[in-house]
């Protein structure tokens, strides 16, 4: 009798920090599958996926060791390569010519302290990827570097995805503002992450 009375508080204990969490950080989680809204979460992933495939966000996710370039997504020139961390190889490390700041001038490498592509055992591959592949292997924690639905929430303030609002000279900018971005990534997220189908 008495183990069970004390399982019953240590349930209700922990049902109770279960929901202070909840609430707590309730900008942060999916929805209640009652209140999921399918048909919004597909399209706004459709929103989302411009901006992935946008050279500003693309050309660091490529599909093979090198990064990318420009507006036509060209390989990087002197073929940098990823490297074990992302950060590059021997002479060629990204931070060597990638500065805190962008470079003043056309043809000048962007910068922030951050640059580099993601490490060589999680290459979160954007380039080839249609709208159903990529929202599923961004939700899929084996491919997107293990992140939670909160995680990925808070990615969108990331400061290399923020880097694609703050372009080098002359490139251009993802296809909506970082704001709106924000509010198609959270409006996806929220309501279940699903995936349009291949022909939507
Ligand atoms: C300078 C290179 C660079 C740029 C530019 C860049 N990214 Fe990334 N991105 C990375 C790296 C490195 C990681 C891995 C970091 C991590 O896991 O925290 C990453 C991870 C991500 C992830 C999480 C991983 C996943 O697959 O779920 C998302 C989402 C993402 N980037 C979106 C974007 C968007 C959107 C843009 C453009 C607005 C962008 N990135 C621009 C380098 C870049
Ligand atoms: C030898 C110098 C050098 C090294 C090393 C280097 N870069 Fe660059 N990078 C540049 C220059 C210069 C540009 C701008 C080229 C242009 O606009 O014509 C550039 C442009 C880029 C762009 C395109 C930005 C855009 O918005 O289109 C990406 C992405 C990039 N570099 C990633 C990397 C990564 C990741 C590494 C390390 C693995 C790296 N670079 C290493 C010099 C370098």
């Amino acid at each position: 009798m008495g183990i069970l009375f004390v399982l019953l508080i240590a349930g209700i204990t922990i049902g109770m920090s279960r929901a202070d969490f909840i609430n707590e950080d309730a900008a942060y989680v999916m929805l209640p599958k009652q209140q999921q809204d399918s048909l919004a979460s597909k399209e706004a992933f459709k929103k989302v996926y411009t901006v992935l495939m946008h050279p500003r966000c693309l050309n660091c996710h490529p599909k093979g060791d090198i990064p990318l370039q420009g507006e036509d997504s060209h390989l990087h020139g002197m073929s940098p390569r990823r490297g074990k961390d992302g950060k590059g190889m021997f002479a060629m490390k990204c931070a060597n010519c990638h500065q805190n700041e962008n470079s003043p001038g056309k043809h000048a490498p962007p910068g922030n302290p951050e640059w580099h592509l993601p490490p060589a055992d999680m290459k979160m591959v954007f380039e080839g990827k249609s709208a159903p592949e990529l929202a599923k292997q961004l939700t899929d924690r084996s491919k997107n570097g293990n992140k939670s639905i909160k995680e990925l929430i808070e990615h969108a303030d990331d400061t290399l995805v923020k880097a694609g609002w703050h372009p080098a000279e002359g490139l251009s900018k993802p296809p909506m503002s970082h704001q709106e971005f924000k509010e198609f990534w959270i409006t996806w997220l929220k309501n279940g992450a699903y995936a349009p189908e291949a022909s939507e």
